[in-house]
């Protein structure tokens, strides 16, 4: 059995930006040591798996290189998928010569981070190479077995699952007619999913595809096609319902049709959720990702036999959405400088990360200076500039600061030095540690930050509460030297 028995826990409404956010969700959203290798306490992985399931997310092998990137994938997330890596035309781009170069390097990271392994995908009319698609029929089931055995056994024990055949289904229901389905029928399924079963029989073999989220005509082709399959007998464990929603649109329908793929012996999986708006978002439309991120994962923790959840790319700036969909984007938890969206609040809270009848502030915030890194000095010839965006509500506040070196030597290490209006209490922050919570604070940097060059500059920030005065911190100093106001 994947997991074990989990608590039953009620869904309470999230109010917008207002999200309760525990000790524990605030060490996760950025107090921690930047180089922490797998789950940090309290984060989304943790929670997650406090209670049986997964939250995973997926990373390309440009990712690799982005440190702010990575120390969210790694500290945050317990599954990971490639998001190209594995697919036909990296892996084998010409008939028989396979590349198992980038999907390797994303497989390191995760067994890095002790992070299970998604395999995406074996046969994908898309990204698949011009080779396959000119094929006469007659070659093809060989070309797809042979490609299926090599990518299966050279991952074999490395991977918890593998989306076998990606996106088999139009959206009226009808069998998408690609490559596979011109040279072998339907039947290309089962032959795929049993060639995957011979070469790596401990991998969780499933079909995987989108808009097959709620009850339709696509979904209904995917529970016909399962149903079947599993009433021959063919090696089918799991359904990838892809997730790729629009916000307030999460379909209601979303549990009564994961519960009739799991009435079938299937596990289900949510395996590339994310959320898009019209750019730029407003807070409305963030708080209501924030109720869709919530309404998901509480939908999965419900349905016994929902093993997990990943969401596609790991911050805004990294989504195929502003590509795919041009002018909407922001469809993950993080934004474009990888702060915390109400999404991800939601989501911690969703996994029991905070109680409807929260303690007071949490002051995780504290004065501790990770021994890591190092006591900045002032600098010769530092000056500096910061400039602050403020959000308020009612009880709350985020602030997010950019610190600008604009003095002539370079900034390495640094702590900013900052004085909150009073009532404010800071209960997390994001890109550096800070503290105390309330008073004169000091932001140190990360490990991944801790370099600021002439001109370069910085960003982190803190969500607090307040008491009345949401008015923005002031008299900075960076390293002991006095920055003007921007
Ligand atoms: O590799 C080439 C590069 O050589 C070239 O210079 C560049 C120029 O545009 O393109 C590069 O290929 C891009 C590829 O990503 C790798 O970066 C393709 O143009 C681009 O279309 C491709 O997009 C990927 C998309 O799948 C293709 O359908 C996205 O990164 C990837 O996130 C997305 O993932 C899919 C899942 O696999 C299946 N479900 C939907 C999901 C989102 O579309």
């Amino acid at each position: 059995m994947f997991r074990t028995p989990r608590p039953r826990r009620s869904h309470r409404a999230l109010g917008a930006l207002a999200v309760s956010v525990t000790a524990a969700a605030v060490a996760a959203a950025g107090l921690l040591p930047a180089d922490q290798a797998g789950a940090a306490a309290g984060s989304l992985r943790s929670l997650a798996e406090a209670k049986g399931i997964y939250f995973g997310t997926a990373i390309g092998q440009g990712d690799l290189d982005n440190t702010a990137l990575t120390t969210v994938a790694g500290t945050q997330f317990g599954m990971l998928t490639p998001t190209n890596e594995m697919k036909w035309d990296s892996v084998e781009p010409s008939p028989g010569s396979f590349d198992f170069g980038p999907g390797d390097r994303i497989v390191a990271f995760g067994q890095a981070h002790s992070m299970k392994l998604r395999g995406h995908t074996l046969v994908w009319h898309n990204q698949l190479p011009s080779w396959v698609d000119k094929l006469p029929a007659s070659q093809v089931q060989t070309a797809m077995r042979n490609h299926i055995t090599t990518t299966a056994t050279h991952y074999k024990g490395k991977l918890y699952a593998w989306d076998v055949v990606n996106e088999l289904f139009n959206e009226n229901g009808t069998f998408r007619e690609d490559a596979f389905y011109r040279a072998m029928g339907t039947g290309y399924v089962a032959d795929a999913l049993r060639t995957a079963r011979a070469a790596d029989p401990g991998a969780k073999l499933y079909l995987n595809d989108y808009n097959i989220e709620g009850l339709n005509a696509k979904s209904d082709a995917m529970y016909n096609l399962a149903k079947s399959l599993k009433s021959q007998g063919v090696p089918l464990d799991g359904v990838g319902f892809q997730a790729h929603f629009v916000v307030g649109q999460v379909p209601s329908s979303l549990k009564a049709n994961l519960e009739r793929f799991t009435a079938l012996g299937l596990e289900v999986a949510v395996t590339e959720l994310d959320d898009r708006m019209q750019l730029p978002p407003d807070s409305a439309e963030l708080a209501q990702q924030g109720r869709d991120y919530a309404n998901v994962v509480t939908t999965c923790l419900a349905v016994k036999g929902c093993v997990g959840l990943s969401q596609w790319d790991v911050g805004d700036a990294d989504s195929w959405i502003p590509g795919t969909f041009p002018g909407e984007g922001a469809g993950t938890m993080y934004d474009n400088n990888y702060r915390p969206k109400p999404a991800y609040y939601a989501s911690v809270d969703a996994l029991g990360g905070s109680t409807s009848n929260p303690s007071p502030s949490p002051t995780p915030t504290t004065t501790s200076t990770p021994t890591s890194t190092p006591t900045p000095k002032p600098t010769d010839g530092a000056a500096c500039k910061v400039t602050a965006e403020l959000n308020t509500w009612n009880t709350g506040l985020t602030e997010n600061l950019t610190v600008t070196n604009t003095g002539s030597s370079t900034v390495d290490g640094w702590a900013l030095s900052f004085a909150l209006p009073g009532g404010q209490t800071v209960t997390g922050a994001w890109n550096a540690t800070v503290g105390p919570a309330a008073g004169r604070l000091t932001a140190r940097n990360l490990g991944y930050n801790g370099t600021i060059a002439p001109g370069g500059s910085v960003s982190f920030g803190f969500q607090a509460t307040h008491t009345g005065n949401a008015g923005p911190a002031g008299q900075f100093s960076l390293n002991g030297v006095v920055c003007r106001a921007a």
